[in-house]
């Protein structure tokens, strides 16, 4: 959380700082800073406030300062409301910060050093930039060390020291930071689709080491005194993938880029119409040594964990958890050398995700990591990574990483199957055949798109709205109701529809929508019986089916067919028409579908 850049070179810090800041907005919103050392008189100048990018760009515009080094932040607030003192970069005497993370002891800190008096926000932030500057008599790189040895929690801190005109520190424990060398000058950030505008090659800040950016070099010493040689990493994303391509959001953009990225995700991982993982470098003894799979993940990434689980089940016939990171670690987990730990995560920064890791791998596990962003840090704390092809993924709520996420998962069942003697070669062939099927089913989503907008339209006016479905259905439905909820602010619920009838029902009623999904055959009958429970008492049912199954149906109910796939692969048809069903809703109350309120993309607080 939180979105941090550095820039020291030759062009203007100001608009580069800006134009950083909102490619990082994604990581949270409420508000903005930036601080520049002034070119003629070397003092540090910061300009804040509560909002957007935008706002501060137009507090900006009047201001003549020339700077060509400068620190920005964009918020997501943890201590302290979202006011303007608030904000970062915070400055106390020398020194000005910005930081990404939580340090946990600020208090005992306060406490312990007489801090009260020289803070004026109520951030933990303030709190190391007045330790900073208790410690601070002109050796930067030795202060820095010293103060993170009393520091508990997470951090990317990000520094400047008034007596030291354009160079810029650093330093991270746990929060990322990455950094880059490009003709212009060096820019560090939280996040890589800041530094994708300037190069391609970049190297992730160790931890235990201080960076220092000047104009036209950097160092990096570690704590034991030691010149640190970082390693440089390509980053392989089209940047130009990172406008809006005419849409009016990147949701709708990433909704409709899909089929591609789906295609993208598998294209090498098929040969011979087989599943197969040589270009991640898996080996087969990882997948066939393990004796259970525990799969971890938050959010969208936890969804297809889920779907991963009824995949197992049904085809490996294996045990699988599937496991909220944050709750993993205190919920005694039973995990040891025989476990396959899946962690999944689009951002691979997801600090509960990455927690869990490391704690599963104490405990002897293996760790697969399905990931979206390399060298991220889940990728370097995991024995083997499946890279999902998804590419910039900007809009807060997640599409195109859910669905690529979704692919990886059904290729490894299928190479797991093969090796494991539960599909015959000719019945991976089969299952793959039919995966491959995908994205032309998702693309005659795509096509319906009016249809399904039509639909959004009878649901914009609820304030409560229920999902129902059963089997991989209602895993399928858990991601459809979270995508409504983060974008259109309705309350909206996922609920196993034979288990409504022990409690929900009773929030049945006239103005409570119900979206049904019906795409696994055996279970429809007794989800007919559900759906008609909630017509009985008044609810306003939209059926989502598979076509196949839709006859005698169309008179009763207002229908959104989906294109036919085996019941397994539904799953993909059945989630683009209802992210599509979330965006329609979103874009038509005139939100700002990719920025919703309170929520940020890339998540490193616990
Ligand atoms: C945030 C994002 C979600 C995402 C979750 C996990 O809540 O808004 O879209 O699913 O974090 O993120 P990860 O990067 O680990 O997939």
């Amino acid at each position: 959380m939180c979105g941090i850049v550095g820039y020291t070179g030759v062009k203007d810090a100001r608009e580069i700082l800006l134009d950083s800041l909102e490619l990082l907005e994604h990581r949270g919103y409420d508000s903005v800073g930036i601080a520049r050392f002034d070119s003629e008189t070397s003092q540090v100048c910061v300009d804040k406030c509560v909002g957007r990018v935008r706002d501060l760009r137009r507090e900006c515009e009047q201001e003549t300062l020339s700077s060509t080094c400068g620190i920005g932040h964009t918020r997501w607030a943890t201590h302290g409301a979202v006011l303007e003192k608030n904000a970062h970069p915070h400055r106390c005497g020398k020194v000005t910060i910005v930081h990404n993370g939580i340090v946990e002891n600020y208090r005992q800190l306060i406490e312990n050093y007489e801090l009260q008096e020289q803070l004026v926000s109520e951030t933990d932030t303030e709190v190391v930039a007045a330790l900073l500057d208790h410690y601070y008599h002109g050796d930067a790189q030795r202060t820095i060390q010293k103060v993170a040895g009393k520091l508990k929690g997470t951090y990317a801190l990000v520094m400047m020291f008034e007596d030291q005109p354009g160079v810029i520190y650093a330093i991270r424990n746990v929060s990322p930071i990455v950094v880059a060398e490009c003709e212009e000058g060096m820019m560090l950030a939280s996040d890589l689709t800041a530094l994708g505008q300037f190069t391609k090659q970049y190297f992730v800040m160790p931890e235990h080491a201080v960076l220092k950016m000047e104009a036209d070099r950097m160092t990096l010493v570690g704590f034991d005194g030691n010149v640190v040689e970082p390693e440089l990493l390509t980053l392989d994303w089209e940047m130009q993938s990172l406008g809006k391509n005419g849409y009016p959001f990147y949701m709708e953009k990433e909704i409709m880029e899909q089929p591609d990225t789906f295609m993208a995700t598998v294209k090498n991982r098929i040969v011979n119409g087989l599943p197969d993982f040589t270009v991640d470098g898996v080996s087969d003894e990882a997948l066939t040594s393990c004796k259970r799979i525990c799969v971890v993940a938050c959010g969208t990434a936890w969804h297809a964990g889920l779907m991963l689980q009824a995949l197992v089940k049904s085809v490996l016939h294996m045990h699988i958890d599937v496991e909220l990171a944050s709750e993993f670690m205190y919920s005694d987990p039973v995990i040891n050398e025989n476990t396959l730990l899946i962690a999944v995560s689009q951002s691979g920064e997801t600090v509960d995700t990455l927690e869990a890791v490391k704690y599963a791998k104490q405990k002897g596990a293996k760790c697969l990591a399905v990931l979206n962003v390399r060298g991220s840090s889940i990728a370097r704390e995991s024995d083997y990574v499946l890279y999902t092809e998804a590419g910039p993924e900007i809009a807060v709520a997640s599409t195109k990483a859910y669905t690529t996420q979704l692919a990886v998962m059904y290729l490894l069942v299928a190479k797991m199957a093969l090796l494991r003697g539960e599909y015959t070669v000719e019945e991976t062939r089969h299952y793959m055949e039919e995966f491959q099927r995908v994205p032309e089913a998702i693309s005659k989503v795509l096509e319906q798109r009016k249809e399904i907008h039509v639909v959004a339209k009878n649901v914009l006016e609820a304030k409560d709205l229920f999902m129902i479905g059963r089997g991989m259905d209602y895993s399928t439905l858990l991601e459809g109701s979270l995508k409504l909820k983060e974008v259109s602010y309705i309350h909206s619920e996922a609920y196993a529809a034979g288990e409504l009838k022990h409690g929900p029902i009773a929030l049945i009623a006239q103005d409570v929508p119900v979206v049904a999904l019906v795409t696994q055959e055996k279970l429809m009958s007794k989800e007919l019986s559900n759906i008609k429970e909630v017509k009985a008492r008044g609810a306003s049912v939209v059926l989502f089916i598979k076509q196949s199954l839709a006859e005698q149906l169309k008179e009763d109910y207002e229908l959104v067919l989906l294109p036919d796939l085996e019941d397994k692969f539904m799953v993909f048809p059945a989630v683009v028409a209802l992210q599509l069903l979330a965006y329609y809703v979103s874009s038509d109350k005139g939100f700002d579908v990719d920025k919703p309120r309170n929520l940020a993309k890339v998540v490193t607080v616990e």
